[in-house]
């Protein structure tokens, strides 16, 4: 099936039809990635949750599946995740057929609407079928609630230095962590957050694993709590921690906050359940709460990010989370123009004229010294990418970038981020652009910035320059292929 509407992503996963948000139930299975995520069947906009389905071999072709997960009695579906239940520890299935078992949030419309608290609880469904149909535990609630507001999103995993299931719920300034031997019952370990990292808005959609550190020995935790509002740049966003986890309790030195992502659309991300050769898989919700419901599309609204491959680098005694995208994107591509040197001096302009900005990626190295990228139509709408080397910061404007008056903060500031982490000689740039997004990666990926646009024609115009002399050196702009054919 072929998606053309204007805006429509041509290589991100988007629903078929009507609102989409977070990513949910992520787990691979038998060589199938298989994505569910927050859906709302009859409308573009938030309304009682499902959970839609996605699956896929290779992470970037997705065939839509039917719907998983529909509201019950106990409440809508909200966020959580997948496992498959190897061992058949839950007894939901055979250790022939191992159960795949999805834990989420119910969120039951009448206790909100009564003024209650407790109107979020932990629910378990599960198939048989590899994901094609599902049954809902009859003991649901697994996991209760006496009186806490905003109690949701877990994420579980299998804990291979314990041998016991772990959960990591948010319970509105903090993450809870649970252990399990079956999947059903659950025992509350130990809390974190109260005060940890920022709190601008309610803690949701956490995740925890463990990353090796790059070119050592040494492994550590990654706790990402997704925060909405309260993100640099307006609005929602993710944090995340380093630290150690003993399958209980999680401790961290961190004191200063860090993002997985420094744009303004990328939001509660989370990672897969046994993705193959150890990879840690990404993939997060290329939106903002801010303006999710006001987007200019029609038919569908939002995307997910590109999936990401995570990891983890000490640079300057600080761990950084890093995220690159995954490399199975690159057989999408043809490479249609390359260069080894463009030479630009100061205060001169390279024009690029390229028809296919709105569907490429494009990848550069220059030196740490100050760069502006402009995207332009005949539209007259502009995207401006700026690094300020002696500010050490790398901003993004979109005020002029399409269209933007469908919600009051889309357009309205220059989005600003210190990169003092950046501290080579040169840097890599790496954009990717699909008519209704763009995502750039300095330096493979210690700093990620995702953003939505919405220009009135694609982009055919790249100008680049520098108030220093500059050199931009390896550029390759290739074309991306479609995923809908
Ligand atoms: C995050 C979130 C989750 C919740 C879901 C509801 O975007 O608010 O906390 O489970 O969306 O759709």
């Amino acid at each position: 099936k072929i998606f053309k509407e204007p805006f429509r992503p041509q290589f991100h996963f988007s629903p078929e039809k009507k609102w989409m948000n977070d990513p949910n139930g992520m787990v691979y299975y038998k060589g199938i990635y298989h994505l569910f995520y927050q859906y709302y069947p009859n409308d573009i906009i938030w309304g009682p949750m499902h959970w839609g389905h996605a699956t896929s071999t290779d992470l970037i072709h997705w065939k839509h599946k039917k719907i998983a997960l529909f509201p019950d009695k106990l409440g809508l579906i909200f966020s959580g995740s997948a496992v498959i239940d190897q061992n058949n520890s839950s007894k939901l299935g055979t250790k022939e057929n191992p159960p795949m078992v999805a834990i989420f949030t119910y969120h039951n419309m009448e206790g909100e609407k009564a003024g209650k608290t407790n109107f979020q609880t932990q629910g378990l469904a599960y198939s048989l079928d590899e994901g094609d149909t599902w049954l809902k535990y009859e003991g649901n609630p697994i996991i209760g609630n006496s009186d806490l507001k905003d109690f949701r999103d877990p994420k579980v995993f299998w804990n291979t230095a314990t041998n016991l299931w772990n959960l990591v719920l948010v319970a509105g300034d903090r993450a809870q962590f649970y252990t399990s031997k079956n999947l059903i019952n659950w025992t509350l370990q130990s809390e974190f957050g109260k005060i940890n990292g920022d709190h601008g808005g309610v803690w949701e959609c956490p995740d925890i694993f463990k990353l090796k550190v790059a070119n050592s020995n040494e492994e550590k935790w990654v706790l990402l709590v997704s925060i909405n509002p309260g993100a640099p740049n307006g609005g929602s966003g993710t944090q995340y921690f380093i630290g150690d986890f003993d399958g209980k309790t999680f401790r961290t030195v961190q004191k200063e906050t860090k993002w997985i992502d420094y744009g303004t659309d990328n939001y509660a991300g989370v990672t897969y359940n046994d993705a193959p050769n150890n990879r840690r898989l990404f993939i997060g919700w290329m939106s903002n709460w801010q303006y999710a419901r006001n987007t200019p599309t029609k038919n569908w609204r939002s995307a997910m990010t590109l999936p990401r491959e995570l990891s983890l680098e000490k640079l300057n005694n600080n761990y950084i989370l890093k995220s690159t995208p995954v490399e199975e994107l690159n057989k999408q591509f043809t490479t249609e123009l390359s260069k080894d040197l463009l030479s630009l001096n100061a205060n001169h302009t390279i024009t690029i004229n390229y028809d296919n900005l709105n569907q490429s990626d494009i990848k550069f190295k220059a030196y740490s010294k100050n760069l502006k990228l402009i995207f332009s139509n005949e539209a007259k709408d502009s995207l401006v990418i700026d690094y300020d080397a002696k500010q050490k910061t790398f901003s993004i404007d979109r005020r002029h970038s399409g269209i933007v008056n469908f919600e009051a903060n889309f357009g309205k500031k220059i989005h600003k981020t210190s990169t003092s982490n950046i501290v080579s000689k040169t840097i890599s740039y790496h954009m990717i652009l699909d008519w209704s997004s763009i995502e750039i990666f300095l330096n493979d990926g210690i700093y990620t910035f995702t953003e939505q646009i919405f220009p009135k024609k694609a982009y055919n115009k790249l100008s680049i320059q520098s108030n220093e002399n500059q050199e931009i050196k390896n550029i390759e702009i290739s074309k991306i292929k479609g995923i809908w054919q």
